[in-house]
Parts: C-alpha cells; sequence; structure tokens
C-alpha cells in the first residue's frame, strides 16, 4: 500500500480530492444543513431534530465536498459566518463528516475559507464560539482565546482569529484539498 493510505486502511472510501467554496446551489444547501444536522443532532446531540437558529436567514454558508470523477459529490463539511456587529464577524456550525476527519485538512480549510471570506467583505474582527476539545486545533490555526464560556451546558472558549494569518480573499474562492500522507516523527 502506498505512503499516501498510511493510517487509513479502516476507512470505507478514500476520496482523492475535496472541493472548499460558497454553497450556492440548491443540493450544496441541502447537503450543507444535512451535515450539520448529522453532526450537531445525532453525534453530539446538542440540538434535537434540527440546529438551525435565526443566524441562518443572514449567515453565509461554506461547504467542503467530495469529489467523484472530478466532480462535487457529496457534502462532507460545512461552517457559516454572518457580520454580527459592524466590523465583527462570527463563524459558528463548524462540522467535517466523521469519516473524513484529520484526513484532508478539511476543517482547518473551511476555517481558512471563512475567516478569509470575512476579512475579504471587511472584517475587523472574526470571532468564534469554540468547544473546549477544539481550542487546541484553533490556538495551531492562530486564534487565541478570551475567555471560557458555558454554550448549550458545555464548556466553549470565545477565541478570536489572527486576521493578519488570514488575507483577505472574494467570494467566488475555490480550493481544491487532496489528502496527503501523515508522516509523522516520534521524538
Ligand atoms: C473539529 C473538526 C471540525 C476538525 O476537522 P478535521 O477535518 O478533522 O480537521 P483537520 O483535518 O483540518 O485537522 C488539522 C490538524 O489538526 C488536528 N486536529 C483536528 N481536530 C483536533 C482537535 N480537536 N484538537 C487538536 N488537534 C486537532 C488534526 O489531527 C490535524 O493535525 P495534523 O496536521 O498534525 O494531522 C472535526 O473534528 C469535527 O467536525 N468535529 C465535530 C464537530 C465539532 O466539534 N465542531 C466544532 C465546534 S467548535
Amino acid at each position: 500500500m502506498s505512503a499516501l493510505f498510511d493510517g487509513m486502511e479502516n476507512r470505507p472510501f478514500i476520496p482523492t480530492e475535496y472541493v472548499v467554496r460558497l454553497a450556492r446551489t440548491p443540493w450544496e444547501r441541502a447537503g450543507y444543513h444535512a451535515l450539520r444536522r448529522e453532526v450537531f443532532c445525532s453525534e453530539q446531540q446538542i440540538f434535537t431534530q434540527d440546529d438551525r437558529d435565526t443566524i441562518d436567514e443572514v449567515a453565509i454558508p461554506i461547504i467542503a465536498a467530495c469529489c467523484m470523477a472530478g466532480m462535487a459529490d457529496r457534502v462532507v463539511g460545512a461552517v457559516r459566518i454572518h457580520e454580527g456587529e459592524p466590523g465583527v464577524w462570527r463563524g459558528s456550525r463548524l462540522a467535517v463528516h466523521a469519516d473524513h476527519r484529520k484526513l484532508g485538512r478539511i476543517g482547518g480549510e473551511l476555517i481558512r475559507m471563512a475567516v478569509s471570506t470575512a476579512h475579504g467583505l471587511g472584517a475587523m474582527q472574526f470571532l468564534a464560539q469554540v468547544q473546549e476539545q477544539n481550542v487546541l486545533f484553533f490556538r495551531r490555526l492562530h486564534w487565541k482565546s478570551l475567555g471560557v464560556i458555558t454554550l448549550h451546558g458545555l464548556p466553549h472558549h470565545d477565541m478570536e482569529a489572527d486576521l493578519s494569518r488570514y488575507p483577505a480573499h472574494g467570494l467566488d474562492q475555490t480550493w481544491l484539498l487532496r489528502p496527503q500522507p501523515r508522516n509523522r516523527q516520534v521524538a
């Protein structure tokens, strides 16, 4: 087996490519909401039947989709951004399908797309309420904690992105991701 697939033997399916972009078409938006329900209702049980709220009326949805034969085929990653107050943007509902985590840097790239898109729309500050188990993940992506809060009965950190690490870009950005081999050295 090639080095590309080391440590991935038990995965049911390994796409060779993902696309990250704003969700525009009806199937992309339907997949975006289905994934959120799967992660936040079924898996984490933070919400019961649906996790939609009033922020969805104004938020910009962003997706990662896995590709089959070069075409986006299924939504496996999601995040949304919105301007909470002038110049202050927020990201929320970051989710990657369980079968696609720690594989193609989907979570990290969704965050990059979210913050850089907001930066391009004039964000002066970008914030998120981050579940405690993900704080280290965000710190590695140049976020800092502003303090601990309780949300939905669970510990979270209010966190802020270092905008200087997220160059502004336009709404038509599209990125292709390919699963990379993880060659870690143990010290
Ligand atoms: C958190 C989440 C979005 C991460 O997505 P992902 O696609 O697995 O993340 P990536 O592949 O981009 O991870 C990049 C790196 O961070 C690491 N990482 C991922 N999740 C991590 C975590 N919670 N803590 C520390 N490191 C983490 C990965 O191992 C990887 O490291 P490597 O480059 O050394 O291999 C995903 O686990 C998820 O959807 N969880 C359930 C929902 C959730 O918790 N949402 C966030 C609410 S704040």
